[in-house]
């Protein structure tokens, strides 16, 4: 029987996201560059053989499932490896399969995925405002994700938002982003921009501590902090006046690696270990060197080994280089 992850920290690994497409349909401005190469397709792992790794990987104690991108609803069939990866919830070997998404494609797909078991997902959303929706994703239609948010909550399933705190863009709205979703039932996360990729704007600029956006919301609301925990990065409070649980990931002002659950596999088969560094391992080559999983197994002990201590990223000043050169979309986050 397979050995349980466990990195030289004694950091269990138990979170697997895997990026199933490097393609998205939005250029969100703190993700990706207005023009982007991006893989071609006979370089992904085709859906067979990424089942066939997120398998091994809950043979080796992986409890939580994700899937990412680019936008993970875009990968063709995509649906097929949902269906196929809930016997594992069947099971019982997993507890939690999910995803990440921009929901411009939910409301097409929403009530598959909760055929296939999901529960509750992660829709990115950083503004209510049509014009600076656009504006920050550079060409999407808002409607069209607040109609994928709302077939998701009619197909019963729990949507948290995401939004990344922007200075300048939409650091005045995230009282009445709160609000808006925890009125609908919704809870939501702030994240903190991470330097990861060139995307043409500077990080410097966009940056926004969540240590002062906190202190802002302190001053309207009463913020308590809860032990209520996701198994991601989120620390949360709950705001009893609008009634609902606000996540912060605070990667910059207050980092969490020391409870680190997770590594991430990109659509390629490409294992990075941190999010925020550049070492990876290569798993599509022990994928496709046998029909048994055993040199796989052996490239994951040997990858795991090497799971660093945490990021070092560094958002400090114009034309600094991003701490990372790969983009967000190349791991999905
Ligand atoms: P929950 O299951 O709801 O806790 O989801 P999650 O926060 O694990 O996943 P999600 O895809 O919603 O990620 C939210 C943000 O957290 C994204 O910006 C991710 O890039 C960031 N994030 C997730 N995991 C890590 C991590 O290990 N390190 C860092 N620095 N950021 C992370
Ligand atoms: N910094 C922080 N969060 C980011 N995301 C994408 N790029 C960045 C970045 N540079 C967010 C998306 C999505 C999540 C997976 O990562 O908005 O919600
Ligand atoms: Fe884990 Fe790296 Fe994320 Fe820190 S930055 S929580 S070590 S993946």
């Amino acid at each position: 029987v397979p050995v349980p992850l466990v990195d030289t920290f004694g950091r269990a690994v138990t979170y697997l996201r895997v990026s199933v497409t490097d393609r998205c349909d939005f250029r969100c401005v703190y993700c990706m560059a207005e023009h982007m190469t991006f893989l071609p397709k006979p370089e992904l792992l085709t859906l067979e053989e990424l089942d066939r790794l997120c398998s091994a990987f809950v043979a080796r104690g992986v409890r939580k499932l994700r899937l990412t991108g680019g936008e993970p609803l875009v990968r063709r069939d995509v649906m097929t490896l949902f269906r196929s990866l809930s016997r594992h919830l069947d099971s019982g070997a997993l507890e939690e399969l999910t995803l990440t998404t921009n929901g411009s494609q939910l409301a097409r797909f929403a009530s598959e995925l909760a055929d296939c078991g999901v529960k509750r997902i992660n829709v990115s959303l950083d503004t209510l405002d049509p014009q600076r929706f656009r504006a920050l994703t550079r060409w999407g239609d808002l409607n069209k994700v607040l109609a994928g948010i709302d077939a998701a909550q009619e197909a019963g399933i729990h949507v948290k938002l995401n939004a990344v705190a922007l200075r300048g863009e939409n650091e005045d709205e995230i009282p009445s982003l709160i609000e808006w979703a925890h009125g609908r039932g919704m809870d939501v996360s702030l994240i903190e921009v991470m330097p990861l990729g060139e995307t043409g704007s500077e990080r410097v600029d966009q940056y926004l501590p969540l240590s002062t956006v906190r202190a802002r919301l302190e001053e309207r609301w009463t913020l308590e902090d809860i032990p209520f925990r996701t198994g991601g990065p989120a620390r949360y409070v709950s705001i009893p006046e609008t009634g609902g649980k606000l996540g912060l990931i605070t990667p910059l002002t207050h980092n969490f690696c020391e409870g680190c659950n997770r590594v991430r596999v990109t659509c390629t088969g490409t294992l990075y270990m941190c999010l925020g560094q550049e070492d990876a391992a290569d798993l599509r080559s022990p994928l496709r060197a046998s029909e048994s999983d055993e040199k796989l197994h052996a490239a994951l002990d040997d990858a795991i080994f090497r799971k660093p201590k945490g990021h070092d990223f560094v958002i400090d000043r114009p034309g600094r280089a991003p701490s990372v050169r790969r983009h967000m979309s190349v791991t999905g986050g």
